[in-house]
């Protein structure tokens, strides 16, 4: 009795046999102090890690030093008021625009020279994503950036399959010899900035790990090329809205595939992600799906995937329209604009800018007027769907479509103006 009275620090002094147990018992506590400093050493050292290590710093390496040059570009491309207008579509993509006209490479300069020589484009474009035959019909190049338009260059070589494994899954071309080529599009044709586009279907067992490890490792090996030829690198992993998925696949199939980005791109270590623009895709249920989602739903979805994997270091995040109509694009990225006003206002900005980079959601309309033979139509058209989409990256309601229009005409005029 009087032993386990001891033993549980409950006995009677005085007791001659209690000296003994007392010192055990007070090494004993001493062993379990020593511990409990431990354990609570180790679970500060461990939260510290967690820290450090959550979303977006998760994986292994470290981003490359501030690069200066390439990040004020990035800044450029930010502009507030202004978004990218993505007029790099293959020959064969374009040709599917054509609505049966001769898909011809002069029909395709000319309707580049319209964009590229549009009075009033830079009011609320800041760059064109342009393909190298662009770039090799080069005339109208040296007019865009005297206007301010920041030049830049589709580097990757379209897509392939991935292998026996990964059917209907596919990877990008181009990483050959990217080092040597991109070069020149800077040093002879001053191009900017640049674009590298992998595509992830949603289905029921895509997109893959091996597909997102594969396209991950790429597009970073593609922004390192492209950071050292003095390009700043858009990379655009697309996850296609093809397929019949709900908000909730997309969501998680968005997470894991920027997720596999970022890691990939801290990995390699010589990649400045202060220097890089993501273009993705708005979290979306899929084109077929029976669920429709509204604005705020996807606004939110959207929000969250990028809240949860891309790095705060990264300056700015500009949308893709992926076959979106002109309308419904606008109004996304207006949802968008609202939910980030609304985190400004609480005071919980979001750590990078919003913008667009639209293809077929800035020239549906204006090419549709072009091919029917009216060029100020279709000029009035773009800078009227640019200055709409300008308001809604801000959150701010598009003026209805006649207004934009009109008001992006007048600028126009004033800058036809100026001698
Ligand atoms: C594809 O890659 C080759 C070099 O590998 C290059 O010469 C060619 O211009 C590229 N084409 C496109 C459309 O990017
Ligand atoms: C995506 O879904 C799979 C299958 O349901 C699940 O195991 C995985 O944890 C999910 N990942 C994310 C990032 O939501
Ligand atoms: C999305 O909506 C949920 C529930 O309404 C809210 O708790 C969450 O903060 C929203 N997320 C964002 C990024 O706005």
């Amino acid at each position: 009795m009087a032993k386990d009275a001891v033993a549980d620090g409950s006995g009677t002094a005085g007791e001659p046999a209690s000296r003994q147990p007392k010192r055990q018992r007070e090494e004993g506590r001493k062993t379990s102090a020593i511990f409990v400093a431990v354990l609570i050493g180790a679970a500060a050292v461990f939260a510290a890690y967690m820290m450090s290590h959550s979303e977006d710093a998760r994986g292994r390496g470290r981003y490359a030093a501030a690069m200066p040059a390439l990040r004020t570009v990035a800044a450029q491309l930010l502009h507030p008021e202004k978004g990218i207008l993505a007029a790099d579509e293959s020959p064969k993509t374009f040709g599917a625009r054509l609505a049966g006209h001769p898909n011809k490479p002069s029909l395709r300069q000319t309707w580049r020279h319209i964009l590229l020589t549009m009075p009033g484009l830079e009011a609320h474009i800041s760059g064109v994503i342009l393909h190298e035959e662009t770039f090799a019909q080069a005339a109208d190049l040296a007019a865009a950036r005297a206007a301010g338009v920041l030049l830049g260059i589709k580097l990757d070589n379209g897509t392939a399959p991935m292998g026996p494994k990964q059917a209907g899954e596919l990877h990008t071309r181009g990483l050959e010899g990217l080092a040597s080529r991109c070069a020149p599009f800077h040093t002879q044709h001053g191009a900017a900035f640049a674009k590298w586009r992998a595509v992830f279907r949603v289905g029921p067992h895509t997109p893959s790990k091996a597909a997102i490890r594969r396209n991950a490792k790429d597009l970073a090996s593609y922004a390192a090329a492209a950071q050292k030829c003095g390009l700043v690198p858009i990379i655009e992993p697309e996850v296609l809205a093809d397929g019949d998925h709900d908000l909730s696949r997309a969501t998680n199939a968005s997470v894991r595939v920027l997720r596999g980005v970022f890691r990939a791109l801290k990995k390699r270590g010589d990649v400045d992600v202060g220097a890089v623009l993501l273009k993705a895709a708005m979290v979306t249920p899929g084109s077929s799906s029976a669920v429709a989602a509204t604005p705020e739903q996807v606004a939110n979805a959207t929000l969250r995937v990028l809240l949860g994997t891309v790095p705060r270091a990264l300056p700015g995040v500009v949308f893709l329209s992926g076959g979106q109509s002109e309308e419904l694009a606008t109004t996304h990225l207006e949802a968008l604009g609202r939910l980030a006003a609304e985190r400004r206002a609480a005071g919980k900005p979001l750590p990078w800018a919003l913008s667009f980079s639209f293809g077929r959601a800035l020239q549906a309309s204006a090419m549709k007027q072009w091919l029917a033979g009216d060029v100020p139509a279709a000029q009035q058209a773009l800078l009227g769907r640019a200055a709409a989409n300008a308001l809604a990256q801000q959150g701010r309601a598009p003026q209805d479509p006649a207004a934009a229009a009109a008001a992006a005409a007048a600028a126009a005029a004033a800058a036809a103006a100026v001698p």
